[in-house]
């Protein structure tokens, strides 16, 4: 059987009282809109249908570039998830097979969980994931009878007696298309709202004999997204699962309620991982590293080995090789960094290579900005740079080179060659203690003038 997914993302979402729309925020750095679109991928979808309406433009290029295959229809005007629906008939008209509705303020539905809906849909012509909620509030109430639901009413217009089921509609269903929209060409919007309401097509398929059940689910899965401190839930859940996930496949989280995971963060086993770190985006960490306390990483891939931090900052294009040591308060941006080499203290590695086994001192920066373009650093193999090294990029160390310490390297090393680049030290007798004395008297002038 074939799947088509309708992703609906056009809502502004008025209680994020933000400037961006809703779907764009993100939940562990990347927006909520890809990771409901990666839980549809899981049934391998013949086509999916973003329909957009606020901020569409910037929605449209956000669903591109999960998925460049993605048709994204305009919902100029939101008029309701029926009026939402609706607008993917045409990217569908040729479509045979079931369309499933995913809400993309919805995040985190299972892969098991659609799969059930799939495998109900062999008994039933219509199903609705439902779930029991701890405080139904707002959600539409699924009215059942046995595996029947009969109809699906909207909180605004609901009865006491209504408001007291438990049952919540999630919003995700699943119909064969055709079906689909036939049905929810007959919904109006007669309805405290004013809107055409999606849910209005349980009553509709009922009345023409056809089979509508509910599906349940785990709260946790049909997690809205309608506010910012309903956006920090979502992240928190998603962290909780994806530590959970880590622990799992044997990695050692030191404290893995401070440890924050981006949606992409993969970690080899028997890596440890201290408290307080942080992973942006596009990292992979190999078997055995130890990344250290207060340390941040972003776009980097850490070999097998390599210990980071505390306090190093591992920005894109970070490329460390077995075994490397990036020590405190080192920052490293586009480098590749070769096996066994160490930058231990206070250091800023950018636009570089650095060679296998090279040493690299205390408080060495790769001047690798003029203010207009960036250069590169070159360092070989087995070098070792003094500590306060400036390295003034372009620049090239061959290898097993040495930089005197607070050295200002601006011109190639030839490899073995020592270079030091600073003014020679004098030393004056004396002067020490006359420059002393002098200062001492004028501070007593000072003090006397002021009494
Ligand atoms: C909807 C359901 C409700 C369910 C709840 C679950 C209806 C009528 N109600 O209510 O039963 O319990 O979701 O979260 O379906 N959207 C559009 N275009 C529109 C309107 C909405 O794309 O014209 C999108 C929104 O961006 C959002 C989703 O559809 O992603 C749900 O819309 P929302 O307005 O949040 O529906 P609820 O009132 O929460
Ligand atoms: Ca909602």
């Amino acid at each position: 059987m074939s799947i088509s997914l309708v992703l609906l993302a056009a809502g502004k979402g008025t209680r994020m009282r933000s400037d961006m729309p809703k779907v764009l925020h993100r939940i562990a750095q990347a927006p909520m809109l890809a990771h409901a679109m990666t839980a549809g991928a899981h049934l391998r979808p013949e086509r999916t249908v973003v329909v957009a309406g606020h901020g569409f433009e910037a929605v449209k290029a956000a669903t591109l570039s999960v998925d460049g295959d993605a048709v994204v229809v305009e919902q100029a005007e939101q008029l309701g998830t029926a009026h939402a629906v609706n607008h993917a008939r045409g990217a569908l008209a040729d479509f045979s097979g079931d369309v499933v509705v995913l809400y993309a303020d919805t995040p985190f539905v299972s892969p098991e969980t659609l799969n059930r809906m799939i495998a109900a849909r062999q008994n039933f012509d219509l199903v609705i994931l439902g779930f029991e909620a701890a405080d139904p509030g707002r959600y539409g109430r699924l009215v059942m009878e046995g595996d029947a639901l009969l109809r699906i009413v909207e909180f605004k217009d609901a009865s006491d007696a209504e408001r007291k089921i438990s049952f919540c509609n999630s919003g995700l269903m699943a119909c064969a298309s055709d079906r689909l929209f036939d049905l929810l060409s007959k919904v109006g919007n007669d309805n405290a709202q004013g809107e055409y309401y999606l849910t209005d097509i349980v009553e509709i398929a009922r009345d023409r004999g056809l089979s509508v059940t509910a599906v349940a689910c785990d709260e946790a899965e049909t997690l809205g997204v309608n506010s910012r401190a309903d956006l920090a839930q979502a992240d928190a859940v998603f962290q909780a699962r994806a530590r959970a996930d880590l622990l799992d496949s044997g990695v050692t989280l030191m404290a893995p309620d401070t440890v924050h995971l981006a949606f992409d963060t993969v970690i080899g086993r028997d890596t440890v991982i201290e408290p307080n770190v942080v992973f942006g985006p596009g990292v992979t960490v190999e078997t055995g590293a130890t990344i250290r306390a207060f340390s941040h990483l972003e776009g980097c891939h850490v070999s097998r080995g390599a210990t980071v931090g505390p306090y190093a900052r591992l920005r894109p294009g970070t490329e460390l090789a077995e075994d490397v040591r990036i020590g405190n308060f080192v920052e490293v941006k586009n480098a590749q960094i070769d096996q066994g080499a160490k930058v231990n203290h206070l250091s800023y590695i950018g636009d570089a290579s650095i060679g296998a086994r090279s040493n690299v001192g205390a408080g060495t920066i790769t001047c690798n900005y003029d203010g207009f373009l960036k250069h590169r650093t070159d360092i070989g193999a087995d070098v070792f740079i003094g500590s306060d090294t400036m390295l003034v990029a372009p620049v090239t160390l061959g290898d097993g080179a040495m930089t005197a310490t607070g050295a200002v390297i601006t011109r190639d090393v030839e490899p073995d060659a020592l270079a030091i680049a600073r003014s020679k030290q004098e030393n004056k007798p004396g002067s020490a203690r006359k420059l002393k004395d002098m200062l001492r008297a004028k501070k007593a002038r000072q003090t006397k003038d002021k009494s």
